[in-house]
This record gives C-alpha cells, structure tokens and sequence, in this order.
C-alpha cells in the first residue's frame, strides 16, 4: 500500500547518508520487448520504487542533499491522455509533485538537456554504472559538458560512487514496514507451498503445481512470483534452476518446490521437497533428514555477529560428514571439504540478502572480510543436496533425489525470526499433507 510518509522518510535517510556534497541518480530500467511490439510486464527498478513508490517506466529520481531548493527532482512521462488509453494512467508532472513527494519535476524527455546542471558541483555522484548503457552514456555526457563549464563555476562530480555504498546499505537493514510486506509474502508463500503438496500426486505436471502456486499468489493480493516458480518432480529437483515446469511426477518422486511471492514488492523465498506418494523411501529420508537437521541448526546459527560465511562452513561440514555416511564421498571430512569434493553435491551457497530483490542488495564483505550479521537484516537459509541420475560413483538408491530446504530469517537483536515458519518442513507433517488427497 502507497503511504507517501514511508518513501519520504526513506528519502531522507539517503539524503542523509549521501551528505550535503552528495547527489545521486536513481533511474528505472528500460521496458523490455518480448517479441514483436509485445512488452514484458514492467517492474520498477527496487531503488526507484524503495526511494519513490513511482510505479511507472521511465522514470528518474535525482535527490541533491546539498541543494537550497530542488533537492528532490523528478523526470517522468508526462501526462497524455491517448498513449493513456493504451497504456494506462499517468501520476505526470503534477502527480510526481503532489503524490510522490518531488519539489521540481520534469517530462522525461528532458534528462539529457537537465542532468548536467542538476549534479553540478557535488562531490560524489551516486550512480549505477553499467546496468543500462544508455543512461550510463548520458551520464557520461554530462560529466564531459561539465568540464568544459568549469570556468563558469559548474564542474563535475570529483567521483561515482556505487549505489552500495549508501543505498544499498539502507535497503539491506530492513525497516518495519519492509518487515511486514516481508511477513506477509512469506505468510502467502507457506499457502502455496501447501497447495502444491495437497495436490502434487503422482500423474500431475509439474506446471500443475506452478499454476496453483502462482494463482495463491496472485489470489492474495501478491503481484505474482517473485523470480520463476521452480518446480521440479524426481531427477528434474537436482537441476538447481530448473524452470521448465513441464514434466509428469513419477510414483516415488521427491518434488521439490522453490517459490517466493512477490507482496508490496518485497518477496518471499521458500523451497520445500516432499514425497509426491505420501511416504519418503529410506533412501529419501534418510536426505532429507540430513538437509533438514543441517539447516535447522544453521538457522540458529543466524544471529547478531555471526557471518554469512559461518553458516555456511556450518552447512558445508554437516553435509559433507553426512555424504560420507550415505557413500556418496570417501575419506575424511577435513579432507574432503578441503578439496572442495562436497561441491559435486552441494554446489550453491547456503545464504543471500532477501527483500525487494530476491537475490537482494548489499554488500557481504567489509574491508574483505565477511560482514557480521546485524538487526534488520535477512537472509535466507538454503543448503541442499543433490544427486543427478547419472553421477558416476554413487550408491543406485540415491540417484535422482535432489532436496533443497529454504527459510528466510530476519536477525533480531536476541536472535532472529523465521519469517517462512509457517510452511511444514518436518518430515511427519509433509508425510501426512502428501497422503491426505
Ligand atoms: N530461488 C532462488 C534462490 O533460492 O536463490
Ligand atoms: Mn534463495
Ligand atoms: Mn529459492
């Protein structure tokens, strides 16, 4: 829901940060053809939309927190009462004003005549170079006008500076409201979840499933998935992303479900794996105990202080003992997270910032080193194992069993807060979902 108070007082703290010599430059990624003149649905850039609400294409937002007037400058389309037909209705310059907090707003066709003057001056110019070659060429004009009005007293930023550096600071420690957009989208993707396992039986597709995690999404109120539904029956759940959706679940599957939906922007991340006939095989089981206990013992690992990295080392150490018991490695733990060989079954990493991204920004490292975990942030936690039909040298029982686990978790200053609780996870409860059909 839009509450210009929200946006503002998120403004405000970037102005902050950014201090009187900074200006920064935030600007919407362009529309995307899908084919013919047919668009992909547009979706704000998260900066825009975490600094504005603007829900628009187009659109750029210059903040000057040094300036006496026009501190907060808007460039967006302006109104037109036929493209709006088509395409829907505008904020235009007024709305841009009243509605979305600009002092000053400009039609956006005027960013390349308007941007020099606007950044003039400042010592930092906070920027994203290289995420669209034509605003990055703009930008670079306007640096390059900038020196030649030097002797008028208008020079050009002494620096770029990545959007990291204050931005995505901001956005990483996660604010109430951030919070509750994060709880409810978690809320709806624990249903969907659900849904998928009442109905994944044996005999039904895989895009089955997706169309019923999808439509709990959209039927609460969410804007959709948050990145492609994975959906992935049997050999299908060790193809990390695999999006194709388009296989029959097998008697004897594991299907494994990684959806997040997108509520107010801000998405869920969750995967669950459960046995599409209702009872795990021993082989099956004995998995999904061993990414279940590593996990569950990596979430409370995710509190104040502790690193990314540690829960990772966490989850590294417990599944490599674990693939030496089940026969997948040989030789000793030490040796073998040495030599990395645990990779051949668990290939991704255990973390990543969760919010309006579901890869979201913000720095790990700080000054090289793994930054602790601190209040307001939140991750997800996601080991998994997974044995592809055809890996030479592992027991027969194991091929084709892929299981991946992942909540999302909010650090808090005791501790943290399982976001994506209300979605069973423990063996007995998916047993008993998966047989009750
Ligand atoms: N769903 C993408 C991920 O888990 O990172
Ligand atoms: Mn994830
Ligand atoms: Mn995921």
């Amino acid at each position: 829901m839009f509450d210009p108070a929200v946006f503002a007082a998120r403004r405000d703290a970037y102005m902050q940060a950014l201090g009187p010599g900074g200006v920064a430059v935030v600007r919407s990624l362009p529309e995307r053809l899908r084919n013919g003149d047919a668009f992909h649905p547009f979706r704000q850039h998260s900066d825009v939309f975490y600094l504005t609400g603007f829900l628009e294409p187009d659109a750029t937002l210059i903040l000057r927190p040094g300036a006496e007037t026009e501190r907060v400058v808007m460039f967006v389309r302006p109104r037109d009462p036929e493209m709006e037909v088509w395409d829907g209705r505008r904020a235009g310059l007024e709305g841009a004003k009243h509605t979305y907090g600009a002092d000053t707003a400009f039609p956006a066709t005027e960013l390349p005549s308007r941007m020099w003057e606007l950044i003039a001056n400042c010592e930092e110019l906070h920027y994203s170079l290289g995420l669209d070659d034509q605003m990055d060429l703009m930008v670079a004009h306007a640096i390059a006008r900038l020196r030649k009005t030097e002797k008028k007293g208008k020079r050009p930023p002494r620096c770029v500076v990545d959007p990291r550096a204050a931005l995505h600071e901001l956005r990483l420690h996660k604010r109430p409201e951030e919070l509750v957009a994060l709880r409810k989208a978690s809320r709806i993707t624990g249903e969907a979840h659900v849904a998928a396992m009442k109905l994944g039986r044996p005999g039904v597709f895989e895009h089955e499933l997706e169309a019923v995690i999808n439509y709990t999404f959209r039927k609460a109120g969410g804007s959709g998935p948050g990145y492609a539904t994975i959906v992935g029956a049997g050999d299908n759940a060790t193809i990390l992303h695999y999006i194709d959706n388009r296989s029959a679940i097998a008697d004897g599957d594991l299907v494994l479900v990684d959806a997040g939906c997108e509520y107010d922007h801000y998405t869920a991340d969750i995967t669950r794996t459960w046995p599409a006939s209702g009872r795990f095989t021993a082989a099956q089981r004995k998995v999904y105990e061993l990414v279940l206990a590593t996990q569950q013992a990596a979430i409370a690992l995710a509190t104040p202080g502790a690193t990314i990295d540690q829960l990772h080392e966490h989850c590294v150490k417990s599944l490599t003992e674990g693939m030496l018991s089940l026969g997948l490695l040989t030789g000793t733990v030490e040796d073998r997270v040495a030599d990395q060989a645990y990779r051949k079954f668990f290939m991704h990493g255990t973390s990543h910032w969760l919010g309006l991204d579901v890869h979201d920004v913000g720095a790990y490292t700080k000054a090289g080193k793994a930054r602790p975990l601190e209040a307001g942030m939140v991750i997800t936690v996601e080991p998994g194992l997974y044995i592809a039909h055809d890996a030479p040298d592992v027991p027969d029982e194991l091929r084709g069993i892929g299981v991946r686990i992942e909540d999302d978790v909010v650090i808090t200053v005791d501790g943290n807060e399982v976001l994506t609780a209300s979605c069973p996870k423990q063996l007995e409860e998916l047993e008993a979902l998966c047989s009750a059909r």
